[in-house]
Protein backbone atom coordinates (compact mmCIF):
# COMPACT_ATOMS: atom_id res chain seq x y z
CA UNK A 1 0.00 0.00 0.00
CA UNK A 2 1.37 3.58 -0.79
CA UNK A 3 0.67 6.38 1.14
CA UNK A 4 -1.74 8.06 -1.46
CA UNK A 5 -3.83 4.77 -0.81
CA UNK A 6 -3.29 4.93 3.01
CA UNK A 7 -4.79 8.41 3.18
CA UNK A 8 -7.85 7.88 0.73
CA UNK A 9 -8.53 4.57 2.89
CA UNK A 10 -8.11 6.71 6.17
CA UNK A 11 -10.62 8.85 5.47
CA UNK A 12 -13.61 9.47 8.20
CA UNK A 13 -15.84 12.96 8.39
CA UNK A 14 -14.07 15.05 11.27
CA UNK A 15 -16.49 17.36 12.56
CA UNK A 16 -14.87 19.13 15.41
CA UNK A 17 -11.56 21.08 15.06
CA UNK A 18 -8.78 22.84 16.90
CA UNK A 19 -8.22 26.59 17.01
CA UNK A 20 -5.49 26.04 14.44
CA UNK A 21 -5.71 27.85 11.35
CA UNK A 22 -4.59 26.86 7.85
CA UNK A 23 -1.71 28.54 6.46
CA UNK A 24 -2.34 30.74 3.08
CA UNK A 25 -0.02 27.78 1.76
CA UNK A 26 -2.06 25.42 2.84
CA UNK A 27 -5.31 26.57 1.03
CA UNK A 28 -3.63 27.29 -2.11
CA UNK A 29 -2.37 24.28 -2.72
CA UNK A 30 -5.82 22.67 -1.66
CA UNK A 31 -7.15 24.98 -4.27
CA UNK A 32 -4.91 23.77 -6.70
CA UNK A 33 -5.68 19.98 -5.98
CA UNK A 34 -9.01 21.26 -6.61
CA UNK A 35 -8.85 22.28 -9.89
CA UNK A 36 -6.25 19.76 -11.12
CA UNK A 37 -9.37 16.83 -10.85
CA UNK A 38 -10.44 15.45 -14.43
CA UNK A 39 -12.82 18.04 -15.71
CA UNK A 40 -15.81 17.28 -18.57
CA UNK A 41 -14.48 18.75 -22.08
CA UNK A 42 -11.88 20.61 -20.09
CA UNK A 43 -15.21 23.29 -19.31
CA UNK A 44 -13.94 23.65 -15.46
CA UNK A 45 -17.35 24.12 -14.55
CA UNK A 46 -17.18 25.17 -10.57
CA UNK A 47 -16.36 27.79 -8.16
CA UNK A 48 -15.19 27.24 -4.92
CA UNK A 49 -15.65 30.14 -2.92
CA UNK A 50 -13.91 30.42 0.42
CA UNK A 51 -15.63 31.70 3.45
CA UNK A 52 -13.49 34.10 5.74
CA UNK A 53 -15.89 36.50 6.93
CA UNK A 54 -17.42 35.22 10.67
CA UNK A 55 -20.45 36.62 9.48
CA UNK A 56 -20.91 35.03 6.04
CA UNK A 57 -19.74 31.89 7.96
CA UNK A 58 -22.45 31.99 10.76
CA UNK A 59 -25.36 33.11 8.57
CA UNK A 60 -24.15 29.30 6.62
CA UNK A 61 -24.36 28.19 9.67
CA UNK A 62 -27.65 28.51 10.66
CA UNK A 63 -28.64 27.46 7.41
CA UNK A 64 -27.06 24.42 8.42
CA UNK A 65 -27.88 23.69 11.72
CA UNK A 66 -24.24 22.10 12.18
CA UNK A 67 -22.33 24.35 14.73
CA UNK A 68 -19.56 23.04 12.93
CA UNK A 69 -20.24 24.94 9.66
CA UNK A 70 -18.80 28.04 11.68
CA UNK A 71 -16.38 26.40 14.09
CA UNK A 72 -13.59 25.40 11.49
CA UNK A 73 -10.25 26.61 10.51
CA UNK A 74 -11.86 27.10 6.78
CA UNK A 75 -15.16 27.21 5.11
CA UNK A 76 -15.43 25.86 0.84
CA UNK A 77 -18.94 26.23 -0.50
CA UNK A 78 -18.25 24.29 -4.03
CA UNK A 79 -20.70 25.61 -6.36
CA UNK A 80 -21.22 23.69 -9.92
CA UNK A 81 -20.96 26.94 -12.68
CA UNK A 82 -21.66 26.87 -16.09
CA UNK A 83 -21.78 30.83 -16.15
CA UNK A 84 -17.93 31.34 -17.73
CA UNK A 85 -19.62 29.62 -20.99
CA UNK A 86 -22.34 32.20 -21.17
CA UNK A 87 -20.00 34.67 -21.04
CA UNK A 88 -18.04 34.10 -23.81
CA UNK A 89 -17.96 36.11 -26.98
CA UNK A 90 -20.13 34.82 -29.51
CA UNK A 91 -22.80 35.95 -31.97
CA UNK A 92 -26.60 36.52 -31.07
CA UNK A 93 -27.09 32.70 -33.49
CA UNK A 94 -24.87 31.30 -31.10
CA UNK A 95 -25.62 32.83 -27.87
CA UNK A 96 -29.19 31.23 -28.37
CA UNK A 97 -27.95 27.84 -29.13
CA UNK A 98 -25.08 28.44 -26.12
CA UNK A 99 -28.10 29.32 -23.79
CA UNK A 100 -29.97 26.05 -25.19
CA UNK A 101 -27.40 24.18 -23.88
CA UNK A 102 -26.71 25.35 -20.80
CA UNK A 103 -29.99 24.89 -19.67
CA UNK A 104 -30.34 20.92 -20.49
CA UNK A 105 -29.84 17.93 -17.59
CA UNK A 106 -26.81 17.24 -19.60
CA UNK A 107 -24.57 20.07 -18.60
CA UNK A 108 -26.22 20.50 -15.13
CA UNK A 109 -24.91 17.19 -14.74
CA UNK A 110 -21.17 18.30 -16.05
CA UNK A 111 -21.08 20.84 -13.70
CA UNK A 112 -22.09 19.30 -10.80
CA UNK A 113 -19.69 16.64 -11.60
CA UNK A 114 -17.14 18.56 -12.21
CA UNK A 115 -17.59 19.93 -8.92
CA UNK A 116 -17.99 16.72 -6.78
CA UNK A 117 -14.65 16.09 -8.08
CA UNK A 118 -12.78 19.21 -7.23
CA UNK A 119 -13.81 18.81 -3.68
CA UNK A 120 -13.08 15.15 -3.47
CA UNK A 121 -9.21 16.28 -4.61
CA UNK A 122 -9.51 18.83 -1.76
CA UNK A 123 -11.08 16.42 0.01
CA UNK A 124 -7.90 14.21 -0.57
CA UNK A 125 -5.41 16.79 -0.51
CA UNK A 126 -6.11 18.03 2.64
CA UNK A 127 -6.18 14.88 4.36
CA UNK A 128 -2.88 14.05 3.22
CA UNK A 129 -1.51 17.15 5.00
CA UNK A 130 -2.92 15.70 8.23
CA UNK A 131 -6.51 18.07 7.92
CA UNK A 132 -9.65 16.50 8.60
CA UNK A 133 -12.58 17.55 6.50
CA UNK A 134 -16.57 17.10 6.38
CA UNK A 135 -18.84 17.85 3.43
CA UNK A 136 -22.26 19.90 4.08
CA UNK A 137 -24.69 18.70 1.81
CA UNK A 138 -27.07 20.48 4.96
CA UNK A 139 -26.43 24.19 2.78
CA UNK A 140 -29.11 22.69 1.16
CA UNK A 141 -31.36 22.98 3.69
CA UNK A 142 -31.95 26.25 2.72
CA UNK A 143 -30.26 27.25 -0.89
CA UNK A 144 -32.37 30.36 -1.85
CA UNK A 145 -31.29 31.81 1.50
CA UNK A 146 -27.58 30.51 0.43
CA UNK A 147 -27.76 31.83 -2.77
CA UNK A 148 -28.34 34.72 -1.54
CA UNK A 149 -25.83 35.28 1.12
CA UNK A 150 -23.38 34.20 -1.07
CA UNK A 151 -25.00 36.64 -3.97
CA UNK A 152 -24.47 33.60 -7.00
CA UNK A 153 -25.56 34.41 -10.41
CA UNK A 154 -27.52 32.97 -12.64
CA UNK A 155 -26.04 29.72 -13.87
CA UNK A 156 -24.46 29.05 -10.49
CA UNK A 157 -25.53 26.97 -7.88
CA UNK A 158 -24.04 25.79 -4.48
CA UNK A 159 -23.61 21.98 -4.98
CA UNK A 160 -22.22 21.60 -1.18
CA UNK A 161 -20.05 22.75 1.48
CA UNK A 162 -16.41 21.16 3.08
CA UNK A 163 -15.19 22.43 6.23
CA UNK A 164 -11.48 21.64 7.04
CA UNK A 165 -9.28 22.14 10.34
CA UNK A 166 -7.19 20.40 12.52
CA UNK A 167 -9.07 17.37 13.53
CA UNK A 168 -10.07 17.92 17.68
CA UNK A 169 -11.75 13.99 17.94
CA UNK A 170 -10.44 10.99 16.30
CA UNK A 171 -13.81 8.86 14.99
CA UNK A 172 -13.55 5.26 14.13
CA UNK A 173 -13.42 4.81 10.57
CA UNK A 174 -17.40 3.97 9.44
CA UNK A 175 -17.79 0.42 7.62
CA UNK A 176 -18.87 0.39 4.17
CA UNK A 177 -21.24 -1.99 2.20
CA UNK A 178 -19.23 -5.42 1.49
CA UNK A 179 -17.36 -4.81 -2.08
CA UNK A 180 -19.81 -7.43 -3.66
CA UNK A 181 -22.61 -5.07 -3.62
CA UNK A 182 -21.16 -1.85 -5.33
CA UNK A 183 -18.52 -4.11 -7.90
CA UNK A 184 -20.16 -5.60 -10.50
CA UNK A 185 -18.22 -7.25 -13.33
CA UNK A 186 -19.86 -6.27 -16.78
CA UNK A 187 -23.48 -6.33 -16.57
CA UNK A 188 -25.55 -4.74 -13.18
CA UNK A 189 -25.87 -8.12 -11.37
CA UNK A 190 -29.33 -8.38 -9.58
CA UNK A 191 -28.05 -10.12 -6.30
CA UNK A 192 -30.13 -12.52 -5.06
CA UNK A 193 -28.71 -12.00 -1.45
CA UNK A 194 -29.13 -8.04 -1.30
CA UNK A 195 -31.36 -8.15 1.32
CA UNK A 196 -29.58 -10.84 3.06
CA UNK A 197 -26.10 -8.25 2.22
CA UNK A 198 -28.09 -5.10 3.66
CA UNK A 199 -29.15 -7.51 6.99
CA UNK A 200 -25.23 -8.00 7.91
CA UNK A 201 -24.08 -4.89 6.93
CA UNK A 202 -27.46 -3.57 9.47
CA UNK A 203 -25.73 -5.96 12.27
CA UNK A 204 -21.96 -4.63 11.19
CA UNK A 205 -23.25 -0.97 11.93
CA UNK A 206 -24.82 -1.95 15.14
CA UNK A 207 -21.61 -3.17 16.19
CA UNK A 208 -20.39 0.11 15.13
CA UNK A 209 -22.74 2.28 16.30
CA UNK A 210 -22.57 0.53 19.71
CA UNK A 211 -19.00 0.57 20.57
CA UNK A 212 -17.61 3.93 18.74
CA UNK A 213 -15.71 6.17 21.56
CA UNK A 214 -18.37 8.93 21.15
CA UNK A 215 -22.02 9.59 20.86
CA UNK A 216 -22.96 5.75 20.67
CA UNK A 217 -26.27 5.09 19.58
CA UNK A 218 -29.04 2.17 18.69
CA UNK A 219 -29.37 2.14 14.78
CA UNK A 220 -29.05 0.51 11.44
CA UNK A 221 -28.05 1.41 7.91
CA UNK A 222 -32.25 0.65 7.25
CA UNK A 223 -33.42 2.35 10.22
CA UNK A 224 -31.29 5.44 9.07
CA UNK A 225 -32.51 4.99 4.84
CA UNK A 226 -36.09 4.68 6.45
CA UNK A 227 -36.17 7.92 8.47
CA UNK A 228 -34.88 9.84 5.59
CA UNK A 229 -36.78 8.93 2.54
CA UNK A 230 -40.19 8.44 4.35
CA UNK A 231 -40.27 12.59 4.71
CA UNK A 232 -40.31 14.55 1.52
CA UNK A 233 -36.41 16.44 1.16
CA UNK A 234 -35.77 19.48 0.31
CA UNK A 235 -38.53 20.11 -2.04
CA UNK A 236 -37.15 24.04 -2.97
CA UNK A 237 -33.97 22.51 -4.91
CA UNK A 238 -35.35 21.74 -7.80
CA UNK A 239 -37.65 24.85 -8.48
CA UNK A 240 -34.25 26.72 -7.60
CA UNK A 241 -32.45 24.90 -9.78
CA UNK A 242 -34.75 25.76 -12.48
CA UNK A 243 -34.79 29.43 -11.42
CA UNK A 244 -31.15 29.67 -12.03
CA UNK A 245 -31.71 28.39 -15.62
CA UNK A 246 -30.36 25.03 -14.97
CA UNK A 247 -31.77 21.47 -15.60
CA UNK A 248 -34.88 22.86 -17.96
CA UNK A 249 -34.99 20.41 -20.66
C1 LIG B 1 -22.27 15.36 -0.53
C2 LIG B 1 -22.16 15.10 0.95
C3 LIG B 1 -22.85 15.87 1.85
C4 LIG B 1 -22.71 15.68 3.22
N1 LIG B 1 -23.33 16.52 4.08
C5 LIG B 1 -23.10 16.41 5.40
C6 LIG B 1 -23.66 17.37 6.28
O1 LIG B 1 -24.38 18.29 5.90
N2 LIG B 1 -23.37 17.26 7.59
C7 LIG B 1 -22.57 16.25 8.07
O2 LIG B 1 -22.33 16.24 9.28
N3 LIG B 1 -22.03 15.34 7.26
C8 LIG B 1 -22.27 15.39 5.92
N4 LIG B 1 -21.70 14.50 5.07
C9 LIG B 1 -20.80 13.45 5.59
C10 LIG B 1 -21.47 12.08 5.56
O3 LIG B 1 -22.43 12.01 6.58
C11 LIG B 1 -20.37 11.03 5.76
O4 LIG B 1 -19.45 11.09 4.69
C12 LIG B 1 -20.95 9.61 5.84
O5 LIG B 1 -21.78 9.47 6.96
C13 LIG B 1 -19.82 8.58 5.95
O6 LIG B 1 -19.01 8.87 7.07
P1 LIG B 1 -17.44 9.11 6.92
O7 LIG B 1 -17.24 10.23 5.92
O8 LIG B 1 -16.97 9.49 8.28
O9 LIG B 1 -16.84 7.85 6.43
C14 LIG B 1 -21.86 14.64 3.70
C15 LIG B 1 -21.19 13.84 2.77
C16 LIG B 1 -21.32 14.06 1.43
C17 LIG B 1 -20.56 13.20 0.45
Amino acid sequence: MNETIETILNHRSIRKFTDQSLSEEQVEIIVRAAQQASTSSYMMAYTIIGVTDPEIKKQLAEVSGQFYVEKNAHLFVFCADLSRIKAIEASEEENKMIEENLQSTEQFIVATVDAALAAQNAAIAAESLGLGICYIGSLRNDINRVNEILELPKYVYPLFGMVMGYPAHEPEKKPRFPKELIYHENTYKKHKETEQYVKDFDETLKTYYANRSFNTRHDTWTKQMLRKYKVPQRLDVGPYIKKKQMNRH
